[in-house]
């Protein structure tokens, strides 16, 4: 492309939020969802015919709303034989949210630029969840290369040695262990109870306490963002819902706290093996240095819930937290998209 400039995004295409990262200076992101207006008034009322994250999720009443990741892969990749129009249909919705993506990242322009993504996935992801976001990339990205999201996060913090990454998103806990080179799958471990869960078991255990209060897991979700904790701080929290159509305030504070702590055990169980097999004479180095990333991450009490635990059964445990653990997978992304040498990458016109 004749005076195209090589522009380079960092990607994380995650359940709950899509983040990119990229060498124009643009970070953004926006909730991962897709929706369509439901009919001639909806398409009306928008005056388009789709609509992208905050205003898909608000809109929802008008609009056919779609997600089209669950559990840190695009939905339908592991059987698309099976469900041929599902899978068909849930990358038609990610491609638009990926195009989208590629908009912001462009002001608008994706034309005058070659476009190099690194997008992240779970750790586990299937070689089928890979070839689908590379059948996703295609026409957008001019080449593209596929990395687990834990590794990104721990290569833009520059933790590449003796270190414990733990990304707590919305579909999977993603852990990774560092020892200094490319990570193998016996270094990473995925477990999926994450933030959907902790809506789940938040949502459920609300209902069972107050079956007359009408609400969604959304509701709850919001909820939880704002007030999340595990610790006791003797503060009573409270969530206003209709009960038969009237507001009433809801003594929530223990149910946020179990269902908050219904991802504990998985997670310390990950950390303890991830630990005890690791090379015995740097295991106290990883002990040290457990770093919590992803919205999950946000939780307060979680970062000592862990320590407590890596106390009691390992001897000692040293938990920390990031600034900014929203975009720590975007920008690892970012500058791995950066230093990758060429034979690492997919070109997407020649592998087409
Ligand atoms: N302050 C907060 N306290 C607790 N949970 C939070 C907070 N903010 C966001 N979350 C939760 O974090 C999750 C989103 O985190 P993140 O953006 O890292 O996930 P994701 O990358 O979209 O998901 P995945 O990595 O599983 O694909 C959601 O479940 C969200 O509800
Ligand atoms: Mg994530």
């Amino acid at each position: 492309m004749a005076g195209a400039r090589v522009l380079n995004i960092g990607i994380d295409f995650g359940t709950s939020r899509s983040v990119i990262s990229c060498d124009n200076g643009i970070r953004t992101f926006i909730p991962s969802y897709v929706g369509f207006p439901k009919d001639a008034v909806s398409r009306k009322l928008f005056g388009k015919d789709i609509v992208f994250g905050d205003e898909a999720v608000k809109n929802r009443l008008s609009l056919d709303l779609f997600r089209p990741l669950d559990r840190g892969v695009l939905k339908y990749s592991d059987d698309r034989d099976i469900n041929r129009k599902d899978y068909k249909q849930t990358i038609d919705v990610a491609r638009k949210l990926f195009e989208h993506l590629v908009l912001l990242a462009t002001e608008g322009n994706p034309k005058g630029h070659i476009i190099r993504g690194v997008i992240g996935t779970p750790a586990i992801a299937s070689k089928k969840n890979k070839q689908a976001l590379l059948e996703m990339s295609e026409g957008i990205l001019d080449a593209v290369l596929i990395a687990s999201e834990p590794f990104t996060v721990a290569y833009g913090l520059n933790l590449l040695t003796n270190s414990l990454i733990v990304d707590i998103g919305a579909g999977t806990v993603d852990l990774c262990r560092m020892r200094g080179v490319m990570p193998s799958e016996d270094d990473q471990i995925t477990t999926f109870k994450a933030g959907d869960h902790i809506d789940q078991v938040f949502f459920d255990l609300i209902k069972a306490k107050y079956p007359e209060a009408n609400f969604t897991v959304n509701m709850v979700k919001k909820f939880k963002e704002e007030n999340a904790l595990i610790s006791k701080n003797g503060e009573s929290l409270y969530i206003t819902l209709p009960v038969k159509g009237k507001p009433m305030q809801l003594d929530v504070t223990e149910e946020l706290r179990e269902a908050c702590r219904s991802i504990v055990p998985d997670i310390v169980d990950a950390v303890k093996h991830l630990v005890t097999t690791f090379d015995p004479e740097f295991q106290d180095c990883l002990k040290e240095n457990v770093v919590l990333v992803g919205g999950g991450s946000q939780i307060i009490g979680l970062r000592e819930a862990i320590e407590t635990y890596m106390r009691e059964t390992l001897g000692y445990g040293k938990v920390r937290k990031i600034d900014e653990p929203v975009f720590a997978g975007a920008n690892g992304a970012l500058m791995l998209c950066k230093d990758m040498p060429e034979k690492y990458w997919v070109d997407l016109k020649t592998a087409a």
